[in-house]
């Protein structure tokens, strides 16, 4: 396991709107994270002076970055899923594990549709996570059956030393789900509306962790491209804390991540000032492009999605896919897939394969990852 972590960036004065406790645990060396919803939403004047300016939102955070020629390097693959010190399911629904509720805030701006909350459990270091691993929230309370509600899946959007560096903590990126039903009523659903809801010192019933299949690669060389839509972004957090914002013995990221990320408004694009800094301080290990649906098109008039966005590199993306240590990670909306995929299908067809056979193969090399829902 690595070495503990030290976050690269400075303390900020944290959520607004926020709900904290200081955790009884929490060790005094690392620092903890700003991820300020002010921060978040400071930029979206700038975004839209941009935009009306005619220039494009991702033009001011990517930065050009060519495919390297070289061949890749064999290492011999080890999967991710037989890692050292990897578990699953040390709590299940009727034995959970009891946390507490350290920090609650949203993370999106008023006008953003739907309301998205970032949130910090103590887990005193009994749930050992590893990035990209899911957890169970059993909600209290019963069902219309009269039974205990059944748990539901939220994945982790910390890396395994946690928010506060301490091993001892997990978070998670929710959104409150609210619909109108048939009959036209408001309904809310269950478990997103507990979380979304809690307060600073609140008990939650936690399970797992769960999930392999979105695990990192181990390989520090490797280029890594993350494709999230809303709060499937959960697991790239993690993922970009590890490469970019800690320090471990064992593990330093020298290849190429590139997150696309899509959302519906600039006001709901998470995290954004966590990523824009590590940007700045990566240019040559991070790529960053945003999808912000209903306030951006492609030349076609078509409303932005992350396989519209893809489609500006679509050549790029496919000679990175043909090296071996190219991996590629799906979260969020379901219907993603089908979008990426009708790209990749004509990409593969010029050069005379088959995308349905290939993705099979990347599959089994662990290099095409999904988990969307
Ligand atoms: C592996 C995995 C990881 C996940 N990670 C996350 C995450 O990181 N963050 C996150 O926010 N969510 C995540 N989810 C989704 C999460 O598990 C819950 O499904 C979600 O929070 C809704 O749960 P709920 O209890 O609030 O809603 P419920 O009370 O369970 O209600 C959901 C049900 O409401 C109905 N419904 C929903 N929308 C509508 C609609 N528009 N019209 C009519 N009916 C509707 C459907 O029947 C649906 O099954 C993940 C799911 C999986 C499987
Ligand atoms: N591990 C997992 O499986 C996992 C983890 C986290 C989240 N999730 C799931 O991911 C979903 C995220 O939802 P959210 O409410 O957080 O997202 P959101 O804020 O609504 O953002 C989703 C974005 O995707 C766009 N979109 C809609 N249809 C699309 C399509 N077919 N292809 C590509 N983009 C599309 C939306 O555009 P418009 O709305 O403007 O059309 C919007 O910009 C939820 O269903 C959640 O349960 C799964």
């Amino acid at each position: 396991m690595a070495a503990l972590a030290q976050a690269a960036v400075p303390r900020t004065s944290g959520l607004a709107n926020v709900s904290t406790v200081a955790p009884t645990s929490r060790s005094a060396a690392p620092q903890r994270v700003g991820f300020s919803s002010n921060g978040l939403c400071g930029n979206v004047e700038a975004l839209t002076a941009k935009k009306s300016a005619g220039f494009r939102v991702r033009d001011s955070a990517v930065v050009a970055q060519t495919v390297s020629t070289e061949p890749a390097v064999k290492e011999a693959k080890v999967s991710k899923k037989n890692e050292h010190g990897l578990v699953t399911n040390v709590y299940k629904p009727k034995t959970p594990y009891e946390g507490i509720c350290l920090t609650n805030g949203k993370i999106v701006g008023d006008d953003a549709p739907g309301e998205t909350f970032h949130m910090v459990f103590s887990t005193e270091g009994k749930i050992p996570y590893r990035e990209g691993q899911s957890v169970g929230v059993v909600p209290p309370g019963v069902d219309e059956k009269g039974k205990p509600h059944k748990l539901r899946l939220y994945s982790i959007a910390s890396s395994a030393p946690g928010d506060f560096g301490d091993y001892k903590t997990v978070s998670l990126c929710v959104k409150r789900l609210v619909y109108t039903n048939d009959k036209g009523e408001e309904v809310k659903g269950v478990c997103s509306n507990f979380l979304c809801d809690l307060k600073a010192g609140d008990k939650v019933n936690l399970t797992g962790p769960v999930g392999k299949e979105m695990l990192m690669p181990t390989d520090e060389k490797a280029t890594v491209i993350m494709l999230a839509t809303g709060t499937g972004i959960a697991p790239f957090r993690g993922f970009l804390w590890r490469m970019f914002f800690e320090k471990h013995d064992d593990y330093k990221f020298q290849g190429l991540a590139w997150l696309f990320l899509g959302v519906p408004t600039s006001s709901s694009l998470l995290y954004r000032e966590e990523f824009e800094k590590m940007q700045q301080d990566y240019p040559d290990n991070f790529r960053l492009d945003f999808a912000v649906s209903r306030e951006q098109t492609n030349a076609k008039g078509e409303r932005m999605y992350i396989q519209t966005r893809m489609a500006d590199y679509a050549e790029e993306l496919w000679q990175m896919l043909q090296k071996d240590n190219t991996f590629v990670y799906m979260c969020g909306l379901k219907g993603m897939e089908k979008g990426i995929d009708d790209i990749m299908v004509s990409l593969a067809a010029r050069d005379g394969i088959d995308w349905v056979e290939y993705k099979k193969t990347l599959k089994k090399g662990e290099q095409w990852n999904v988990e969307v829902y």
